[in-house]
């Protein structure tokens, strides 16, 4: 399989560490994506995504075994075909649009022998009951028996610098027992250990039950967070003691809500899957999302509380717009949300955010540098992403009033959520 042409299609924080991994693995990879500015920045050698570094992406580049492009002819003949293209939600449902489409593309390169590997998060069936039949549609062949159909999640967390693609154990599966050696001995050249499931809706489920499991956890600590205080109870200090029991317990945190292209969306795929067919209602899934989507409100609540005067009017210090540590990912970032729940209590709101591409940030925010000015000047400041590379001392000193939603300041005069 050493020349083996692979073709990951969606070149976004799954695809693009796929492609150049796979580019390093000796594989012949053409990247594809939709996006002209993405696919131009890509070509140059510069990468927008924080754990694929531009030096990694330009010696994949001049090892000329990666290229990018937007024409889905660049496909033809592939050997290994993986698509990683968005799974949003649209009016709360699943789509799949992205899906489609990358499917409809690749669908006339499929030669007879040839592999695909659905990555998009997406619910039981998917890769059966709506991929299979745009790929015997597009290309006259039939999967399983002329080509190989599998589907393998994606656990990529970005921004971690321990678990990457490489060390993070892969679930793989296939529609028959060919396909599932075929993509297991794929990612056997790109990870230290696949783990291999019966059924491609079984690793369907894997991934959102994986997903749902940290959703559902956040919010019953968040849950207790609102609880523990008027108790007389600090929720951090409670879950560190807890995380001592070695058996039967995993800490989760508090925080101002969750974000991000998974945790807010991926449980929707599984409970609009499991009414559709079941007509069930996953009740977990939807407590969860009403406390989650209740965390920025109650953070905005506890910031005026806290500086002991009306928000409209006063001067707000956010800081950290991304949803994630370290990550300038402002998709569905609870930060946000905090940033525009306090304008719209009329709060002058200024917010520090040294990852995020600034046009992708909410333009009523006045973005500026973390200064003492900047602490001293503001009625309160609050700590929505606990970024490195932020002064906590600074803040701890300079600033009149501190809400920090993820205990990661720590003087002593500092509120917690
Ligand atoms: N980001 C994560 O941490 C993460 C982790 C696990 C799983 N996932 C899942 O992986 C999938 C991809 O997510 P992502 O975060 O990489 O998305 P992304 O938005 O970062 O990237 C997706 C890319 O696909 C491109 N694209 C869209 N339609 C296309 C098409 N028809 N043909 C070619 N390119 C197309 C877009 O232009 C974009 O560059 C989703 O299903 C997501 O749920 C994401």
């Amino acid at each position: 399989m050493g020349t083996a042409h692979v073709v990951v299609v969606g070149l976004g924080y799954v695809g693009l560490p796929l492609a150049v991994r796979s580019a390093e693995a000796g594989f012949r990879v053409t990247g594809l994506d939709i996006d002209e500015q993405r696919v131009k920045r890509l070509g140059a050698g510069d990468s927008y995504v924080e754990d694929i570094s531009s030096d990694r992406l330009l010696t994949a580049l001049d090892s000329g075994r990666l290229r990018v492009s937007r024409d889905p002819a660049e496909a033809t003949g592939f050997d290994i075909c993986v698509i990683t293209v968005p799974t949003p939600l649209r009016d709360g449902a699943p789509d799949l649009s992205h899906i489609e489409s990358a499917g409809r593309a690749v669908a006339p390169q499929l030669s007879p022998g040839a592999t695909v590997v659905l990555e998009s998060t997406s619910y039981p069936g998917t890769t059966d009951e709506v991929l299979r039949p745009l790929l015997e549609a597009g290309s006259g062949l039939r999967a399983g028996q002329d080509f190989h159909l599998g589907y393998s999640p994606e656990r990529i967390d970005p921004g971690n610098p321990h678990w990457h693609l490489e060390n993070t154990p892969k679930v793989v599966s296939g529609i028959d027992d060919a396909s599932l050696e075929a993509v297991e001995a794929f990612y056997d050249r790109l990870v230290h250990r696949t783990v291999p499931v019966s059924t491609p809706r079984t690793a369907e489920l894997t991934k959102l039950l994986e997903n749902t499991f940290r959703q559902v956890n956040i919010a019953l600590v968040n849950e207790l967070a609102m609880c523990a205080r008027p108790l007389g109870v600090d929720i951090w200090e409670a879950v560190e003691a807890a995380a001592t029991k070695p058996f039967g317990f995993m800490p989760f945190y508090p925080g101002p809500g969750v974000g991000g292209h998974c945790l807010p969306v991926d449980p929707s795929y599984l409970s609009w899957q499991v009414r559709r067919q079941l007509r069930h209602d996953v009740r977990f899934v939807s407590l969860a999302q009403e406390i989650n989507e209740h965390m920025p409100e109650h953070v905005v609540d506890r910031v005026e509380a806290g500086i002991g005067r009306e928000l409209a009017g006063a001067r707000l210090l956010v800081l950290g717009l991304a949803y994630k540590r370290n990550t300038g990912d402002v998709r569905e970032s609870p930060a946000v949300t905090v940033a525009g729940l306090l304008l719209a209590r009329g709060a002058r709101v200024r917010a520090v955010e040294p990852y995020a591409d600034p046009r992708e940030l909410p333009a009523d925010v006045l973005c500026v540098e973390l200064t003492a000015d900047e602490l001293r000047a503001a009625d309160g400041v609050v700590i929505t992403t606990d970024h490195d590379s932020f002064d906590y001392d600074l803040v701890a000193h300079e600033a009149s009033y501190v809400l920090d939603t993820r205990n990661r300041c720590r003087a002593a005069h500092i509120d917690r959520l």
